[in-house]
């Protein structure tokens, strides 16, 4: 009776990894438990997690080698990896479950970074802003609910919003990775979509430095005036303090990203005999909403709903 806050399936948001092929389940070694399905794989996941009450799906892609270029333009395509996943789990499900998707062009660029680089390296934010906006009405098209810019450009979160209301998408909401950290806990999401081999130096000249939280306040503002919906921190749990102030100061709709690396650790732990999986995630969980989440990404989503489910 006097307990403050509760979790259900319905505050989850899982996390899944697209491959291509047919009938394929790529199991991820730094990410034990998690694998990169084929489009096929994805609609069962969809529909596991339609059946256990989790509202939404977010995408991501392992895309080809070959597909991969230094102006990352196979995000445009209509008929890349992700556009096929989000047409067949919408063909099989309907509105049975969400669909949200990662803006950023580190899936798609030769060099790994989020946006397009200079001779030097550094990225352009200007000129990824255009392909961000691009990559962003290709998604809508194809059936997303939410997008989910992850770039951490300046300026992309008002760009978008702008063309979906001009090209007939008013309704997609924007779910910002507003307080993004330039962090080491995202090792294996990198192995998951196959960039992180790729990866020439590092993206600390835009995503936040880990000693920031009122940048983090500025960030957040920035993007709610450009018309975010939502905003998300990223990672998770060593950033909860942000999730707080983040909730404190603008009474919006706040998720948070508990990333690969802390599932990894999560799982590690387990594996070490330090820790009992079922009651580590459903704390770590219930941490999220204590702070003042509204919702969580995490890998764990579908255990973690069948536990809630008893
Ligand atoms: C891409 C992106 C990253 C994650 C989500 N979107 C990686 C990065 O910024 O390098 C990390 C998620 C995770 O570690 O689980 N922009």
């Amino acid at each position: 009776m006097h307990r403050e806050n509760v979790l259900t399936p319905a505050d989850l948001i899982w996390p899944l990894f697209v491959t291509e092929g047919q009938g394929v389940e790529e199991p991820i070694a730094s990410l034990p438990g998690v694998s990169r399905w084929s489009v096929d794989g994805i609609v069962e996941r969809a529909r596991e997690a339609a059946d256990l009450g989790i509202p939404c799906l977010a995408l991501f892609p392992n895309t080809q080698r070959e597909r991969r270029s230094d102006d990352g333009k196979e995000a445009l395509n209509p008929d890349n990896l992700m556009c096929r996943a989000l047409r067949a789990v919408r063909d099989a499900l309907g509105d049975r479950v969400g669909l949200l998707t990662d803006v950023a062009l580190d899936p798609y660029t030769s060099h790994g970074q989020d946006g397009l680089v200079d001779a030097n390296g550094y990225v352009l934010n200007d000129e990824t802003v255009e392909v961000l906006v691009g990559q962003s009405l290709n998604q809508a098209s194809a059936g997303a609910d939410i997008i989910a810019p992850s770039d951490m450009m300046d300026g992309r979160i008002g760009a978008i919003r702008d063309a979906l209301e001009d090209e007939g998408h008013a309704n997609v909401q924007i779910m910002s990775y507003a307080a993004k950290y330039a962090s080491a806990f995202y090792g294996p999401f990198r192995d998951a979509v196959g960039s992180r081999g790729l990866l020439k130096g590092d993206k600390k000249t835009y995503q936040m430095d880990p000693a920031n939280g009122e940048e983090a306040l500025r960030e957040v503002e920035l993007d709610l005036a450009e018309g975010a919906d939502s905003v998300m921190v990223k990672p998770g749990l060593p950033y909860l303090d942000i999730v707080r102030r983040v909730k404190e100061a603008f009474e919006v709709p706040v998720f948070a990203y508990q990333v690969s690396g802390e599932y990894a650790m999560i799982e590690a732990s387990v594996a070490a005999g330090a820790g009992d999986r079922d009651a580590l995630v459903l704390e770590t969980l219930m941490a999220f909403k204590r702070a003042g989440c509204s919702g969580v990404l995490t890998y764990h989503a579908a255990h973690a709903a069948r536990l809630l489910h008893g």
